[in-house]
Formats: C-alpha cells, structure tokens, sequence
C-alpha cells in the first residue's frame, strides 16, 4: 500500500532535512508519470493560464479552470499530495477564499490549496486553517499581482522588503499555514526565513537552501516559450519524460538543483 504524502510528511521531511520535491502538472498523462517518479506535491498552478491556456500572466485564470484541471491530475495520484492554486481574486476575504477552496477540495480533490500574500492573507489563512483546510502561501514573487509589482522581478534585495517578508512568513506560520512557496528571492533571505520557520520552505528561484523546489513542469522539459534563470531543461541528454522527471526528483534530493546559476544574490 501505497502512503500519501500529508502535510505532517511534509514538516517530518524538513524535520528529518529530505528535501520536498514539487512539480506542476495539469493533465493525467503527466500526473500519473510524476507521481510514479516519487515527486512529493503535484502542484496543479495558476501557471495554466500560460503554459496551457497560453495567456501572458496568471490574472485570466479561474476557480472553475482550476477545479477542470485538478479533476484530471488527482486520481491519478497514489502518493503525491494534491496542491492547488486559488486563483487571483478568488480570495479577497475569507468567506469568499474559504467557500473557493472548498471547492478546490471537494471538486477538485485537492490536499492542500496554494494563495498568494503576507499580511493581507493573515485573516484568510487563519479562518481557513481553523476550519480544516491546509494552507501553502506564496511570498516573494507573487505572479497574480505582475501588474503591481510592475513585472517579474526578484523580490527581497530592499532591506525593507526583506524584513517584511521574514515577518510575513513567520505570521503566516502563526495564522496556521503548512508551507510557504519563496519565488525569486535572493539565496541569503530564503536561507534565513527557511530557518527561521518550523514549516517547510518550498522555492522556485529562491536556491537550494529551501527545505524543497517546485518548477513548472513546462519549464522543466524546455518546452515554455521563455526559460526562466531558475529552471532548468531536464530532458536534454537523451533523456526520455519520466527519466527527465526522475533526474529532477534526482537533483533536488542530492542537492545539485538549483545550482549557483539558478539562484538569485
Ligand atoms: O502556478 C504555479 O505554477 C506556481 C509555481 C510557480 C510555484 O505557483
């Protein structure tokens, strides 16, 4: 028998210093392959409405896309826990996030829902995890908020920006939340919130200091219009897709991915 990955796997894994492997998917073909290659959290992300939908940012995407998504990623899965994202204004209080991910849960057969936020989400973080659902939040680069950020750029070099974001991760942890995403954050910052929090950290672009990675599997396999620095192409070499996706599961676990090349200082 096969045991699900939980969120309480999750802390014993930073606990026990295993690294948490993530990957994205959105489809059964690729869900079923991912989680045969031991992957820990099969993110199915708001990243749909680029890598699929084909949309320049995450901002289109809905509640309903996600639920249509997961629905086909989740029964595929024996092991991996089920992540989903609540997409950009589906949570703007905690009724509305609370009612939305319940959906995501129920419809959608997620383990686990993904929002996006620091201080504004503490409420919402809190009033969800009071009420059984679990909880990852995303600082650093939050893509649903590219028009405000002015663009997708590293988070975190400010002084001020970088203690917010420790007070933001350490607060979230407070209001109940499981894991914390970093996006694009410098190495140095993603290493301090990562110690200071008992939750896991998981990055993307935030280096190898993280208690796990997660990458769009797009990405992963070189086949997103634009590469970001912090991705890499595992299916060069000759490798076929599930050898692409055991290397990653591979590279995280020993600690060769990200390399310095990938990282943010
Ligand atoms: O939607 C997504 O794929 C994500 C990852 C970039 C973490 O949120």
């Amino acid at each position: 028998m096969i045991k699900r990955i939980t969120v309480k796997t999750l802390r014993e894994m930073k606990q026990a210093d295993e690294k948490i492997v993530s990957l994205t998917a959105y489809d059964a073909s690729f869900a079923r392959i991912i989680d045969e290659q031991q992957v820990d959290v099969i993110l199915v992300g708001d990243s749909l409405g680029m890598v699929m939908q084909g949309h320049d940012s995450t901002v289109p995407v809905t509640v309903d896309d996600i639920i249509y998504h997961a629905k086909s990623v989740a029964p595929q899965c024996k092991r991996a826990m089920i992540m989903a994202d609540l997409p950009f204004m589906s949570y703007t209080n905690p009724n509305q996030a609370i009612t939305n991910a319940a959906r995501l849960m129920q419809e959608g057969q997620a383990h686990i829902v993904k929002l996006e936020g620091g201080e504004a989400q503490l409420d919402t973080v809190r009033h969800m995890t009071r009420h059984g659902v679990p909880v990852c939040a995303h600082l650093g680069l939050t893509p649903q908020t590219v028009h405000k950020l002015g663009g997708y750029r590293v988070q975190g070099r400010d002084d001020t920006v970088a203690k917010q974001m420790l007070t933001d991760a350490l607060a979230l942890q407070d209001a109940g939340a499981d894991a914390v995403v970093l996006e694009c954050v410098p190495v140095d910052l993603a290493q301090k919130i990562t110690k200071e929090l008992e939750i896991p950290t998981i990055g993307i672009g935030a280096g190898r200091v993280c208690d796990g990675q997660v990458l769009v599997l797009q990405d992963m396999i070189g086949i997103s219009s634009l590469a970001p620095k912090f991705t890499a192409n595992f299916l060069e070499k000759g490798l076929n897709i599930p050898e692409a996706i055991a290397a990653y599961v591979h590279a995280v676990r020993d600690g060769s991915f990200p390399t310095d090349e990938q990282c943010f200082f």
